[in-house]
């Protein structure tokens, strides 16, 4: 199987359990990482580390999120890797969302949603970001460059990240459209059709299953001890 590996805490431990299965198992995967830093950690673990261009598509990405809604559309990059997590995602043939129950949400917008933009003429993009959200069914509008302690935060591609504070987004897939038309804008962090499934883990070892193209929700309750439940201390 050809696997697109996600970037952030939880996809983190997603590579660790594939290589405990690739190992255990004999499981013959392909991986395609989505930044340096699961790069890093997937070859640390032995698994088969390949680029994109060499395989161009790929059967299953499994990533985190920063919210998901009830259509399983997402807000990502709070990790800096949204633009390749993006390209790899969208160039899979199904999309698994890993996340605890605290990132479910009924309307997206609560967390910031990261905007990556080229660091050529970036107060210009923001500005035009800003007047942009004028038009837009959004309730806040405060843009910020994210930073790196004292350091705008560069991304793997050697770009800038602007996380909008909205609030709300009324409606995603228009805001997803007209943020890319702006020059200087690379990619935003809202994943509109793309993900398939989302597992939702809970505190108690309940997980949640949800599947946008069979509509199937299935609950499990997962046995295990406290101390291998990785959202043991969240309060569900
Ligand atoms: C990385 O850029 C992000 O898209 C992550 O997938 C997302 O922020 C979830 O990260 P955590 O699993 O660390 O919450």
């Amino acid at each position: 199987m050809k696997l697109g590996l996600g970037t952030g805490s939880t996809a983190a431990w997603m590579v660790r359990c594939l290589a405990e299965r690739v190992k255990a198992e004999g499981l013959k995967v392909t991986c395609v990482p989505t930044s340096k830093r699961t790069s890093e950690l997937a070859r640390e673990l032995g698994l088969n580390v390949v680029a994109m261009d060499d395989v161009k598509w790929l059967d299953l990405t499994i990533d985190g999120a920063d919210e998901f809604d009830p259509n399983l559309n997402l807000i990502k990059g709070g990790g800096a890797a949204l633009l390749q997590e993006k390209i790899v995602a969208t160039a899979s043939d199904r999309m698994i969302v890993i996340a605890d129950a605290a990132k479910e949400v009924a309307q997206l917008g609560a967390f910031p949603l990261p905007v990556e933009v080229i660091p050529f003429g970036w107060q210009t993009t923001k500005a035009l970001i800003e007047e942009t959200l004028y038009s837009l069914d959004v309730l806040n509008r405060e843009v910020h460059q994210r930073m790196n302690r004292a350091r705008p935060l560069k991304t793997d591609e050697g770009n800038f990240i602007l996380d909008l504070h909205l609030k709300r987004i009324g409606n995603p897939r228009q805001l997803a459209l007209v943020l890319n038309q702006i020059p200087g804008v690379v990619e935003n962090g809202l994943f509109i059709d793309i993900c398939d499934v989302v597992v939702i883990g809970n505190g108690d070892g309940r997980v949640t299953v949800r599947d946008i193209n069979s509509g199937r929700i299935e609950d499990a309750a997962v046995d295990m001890t406290q101390s291998d439940n990785i959202f043991a201390d969240l309060n569900d």
